[in-house]
């Protein structure tokens, strides 16, 4: 049993999940809770080195299975060098994706099959699944649309419309899978909106704990 409460943030590309997450951190941090951030793939020095690799525009070679794998031994260290001491240490680890990304990428965008997927993460992150997990939901078309504004896009930015229609079809089944502990917040809104009615839900889950 950890003390601390594990938040994750989720969504699809152009949901607003980075800008909104680390507006969170700001005002959970200014009014005094033992709050970090942190974000995945990355977080730590060994599972940025991973980002790097799994990220990179060249790497157009990459098998599925192989990005699945990346994704899995990031997650990995990430968890036992930064999550796992925070949360003993009593901290509201507040962290940018997390497992959901990938049963909704590599289990339905790649078509590897969610059960695969969550079977071969089980490796990694052993029983440590999040207390609770935001979901941004955005239309597929405005989240599209903010990930071509942004520029500086990634090897996954990169993939087809039908990769990124299949991830969005993912994660309604992780959202049904999960109901317990998943927290829809409309991203479609406007930016300050959308920070606001995320904060709620914070303050809903923290409730849970205290
Ligand atoms: P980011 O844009 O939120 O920084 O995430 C980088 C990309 O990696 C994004 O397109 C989602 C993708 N991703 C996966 O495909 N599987 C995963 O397990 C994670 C954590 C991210």
């Amino acid at each position: 049993m950890h003390k601390g409460i594990f938040i994750t943030f989720e969504g699809n590309d152009g949901c607003g999940k980075t800008t909104v997450s680390r507006r969170i951190y700001d005002i959970l941090k200014q009014q005094g809770y033992p709050v970090i951030y942190t974000r995945e793939p990355g977080g730590i020095s060994i599972a940025e080195q991973i980002r790097e690799i799994i990220l990179n525009p060249d790497n157009t070679a990459m098998d599925a299975r192989t990005e699945a794998l990346l994704y899995a031994a990031s997650r990995r260290q990430h968890l036992i060098e930064k999550i796992l001491p925070a949360l003993a240490d009593g901290k509201i680890v507040l962290c940018d994706r997390f497992i959901d990304s990938s049963l909704a990428y590599q289990g339905v965008g790649r078509g590897l099959g969610i059960e695969e997927v969550l079977h071969m993460n089980g490796f990694a992150v052993e029983d440590h699944m999040p207390d609770a997990t935001v979901f941004l939901d955005v239309s597929f078309e405005t989240g599209m649309k903010r990930v071509q504004l942004r520029g500086n896009k990634d090897r996954l930015d990169n993939e087809a419309k039908e990769f990124h229609l299949l991830v969005a079809k993912g994660y309604e089944e992780v959202k049904r899978r999960f109901a317990d502990r998943i927290y829809c917040v409309d991203a479609n809104d406007a930016l300050d909106d959308v920070i606001a009615h995320t904060y709620e839900t914070i303050m809903e889950i923290l409730k849970r704990y205290v």
